[in-house]
């Protein structure tokens, strides 16, 4: 049987998004249909809106969320139907060479699934992340479902799904930032703010937020900044050298991802610090950095895909710290809109009020 469902698709380069028929085939094998509950609004989506991920247009944008299982291919055991589900974009394939060695993080063949969902006159669509979630029916690999505990705030928990996950992860997973460091996150959307709330959920003393609007510096105290530097009005290497009693930071989260940023990463670490690239750059950019800098300042420079993630590791632990109150996702949640509003909300991202728009179905 073919659904038929609304979905926000991105038809072109830099168009707004529209409202469209799509047309969901059942599950076939390793597959699993999901009914959306709720989807928040990432900068991603944004960068395949605009063409700085991939031209595989028509995209189904949408990757943040939490549903419920609807429907499961004939094979699928770890699924069922009636299933609270958040969805994440690495399903391990448990058979890599990364998987094989114990690193099914960088799993190197991830799972989608395998139909596609299409358009009425039949155009193949190409869903963000492997999810397309801006939708009221979902189709994904069974594997991408990751099942969790129906009592939780969908919004909240379903961001998970994405930003919030790729911020917490840079921070704890990849930066490994542990009690007593100090760290500074450069850019605090959805991404960076999760990294500031990882730091401190690890036992940072020093958290320091740097953004170009301080608007999103006010609410970064809240999530655990200790000091906050607004780098349109100062330099933030300096900043955050003389708030680390002249050394730099032992852990610099670039949550931006363009070669300025980066550089501010790069200098405002202390010598054999860690620099943790988790902002998503765009195809034209290009970093140029004295190479004796590179060798003598020491450390590591990562990048962090999706917060070095598990998901069926990481999210009910999360979750289990949401319940307890440790870890407050509900301060991520600044609106909740409905499927008709995307294109606001990817307006509003540049106003700076907004952390996470979730669209609720
Ligand atoms: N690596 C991953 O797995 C992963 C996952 C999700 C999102 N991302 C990426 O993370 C980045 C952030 O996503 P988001 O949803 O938080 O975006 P967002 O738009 O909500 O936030 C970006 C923040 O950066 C600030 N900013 C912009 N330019 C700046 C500059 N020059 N200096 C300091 N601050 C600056 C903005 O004011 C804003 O607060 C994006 O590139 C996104 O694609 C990466
Ligand atoms: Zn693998
Ligand atoms: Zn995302």
């Amino acid at each position: 049987m073919i659904h038929k469902v609304k979905g926000v698709v991105a038809r072109s380069k830099g168009a707004p998004v529209t409202l469209e028929t799509i047309l969901v085939p059942d599950p076939g094998p390793g597959e699993a249909l999901v009914d959306i509950l709720t989807s928040g609004v990432c900068h991603t989506d944004l960068h395949y809106k605009l063409g700085g991920i991939s031209d595989d247009f028509p995209f189904l944008l949408g990757h943040e969320a939490t549903g419920v299982v609807s429907a499961v291919g004939p094979d699928v055991t770890d699924v069922a139907p009636g299933d609270r589900v958040v969805l994440n974009w690495r399903a391990v394939c448990g058979d890599c060479r990364a998987c094989n060695r114990g690193q099914a993080q960088y799993c190197f063949n991830t799972r989608n699934a395998t139909q596609k969902m299409t358009l009425e006159d039949g155009t193949e669509l190409s869903a963000a992340l492997g999810i397309g979630a801006f939708i009221e029916k979902t189709l994904v690999a069974a594997g991408q479902c990751t099942k969790v505990d129906s009592d939780a705030d969908a919004a909240a928990i379903g961001l998970l799904g994405c930003g919030v996950m790729a911020g917490l992860g840079a921070a704890i997973n990849t930066g490994g930032v542990k009690r007593g460091d100090t760290v500074a996150v450069i850019g605090c959307g959805g991404v960076g703010m999760a990294a500031i709330a990882g730091a401190a959920l690890a036992g940072a003393t020093t958290v320091i937020a740097v953004d170009i609007d301080a608007k999103k510096l006010e609410r970064a105290k809240e999530l655990g900044a200790t000091h906050t530097v607004d780098s349109s009005a100062s330099d933030p290497v300096e900043k955050i050298r003389e708030l680390t009693g002249g050394f730099g930071a032992d852990v610099v989260i670039d949550a931006v991802g363009r070669p300025e940023t980066y550089k501010q990463a790069f200098y405002a670490r202390d010598l054999a610090g860690t620099v943790v690239l988790v902002g998503v750059p765009t195809p034209e950019m290009t970093l140029e950095l004295p190479l004796l800098d590179v060798f003598g300042r020491g450390g590591s420079l990562k990048s962090s895909w999706y917060g070095d993630c598990l998901p069926s590791r990481d999210f009910p632990m999360l979750i289990s710290l949401y319940k307890q109150g440790k870890l407050d996702l509900d301060a991520f949640v600044t609106e909740r809109i409905t499927i008709d509003q995307v294109e606001e909300a990817f307006e509003k991202m540049h106003s700076g009020s907004v952390l996470r728009s979730v669209v609720e179905l």
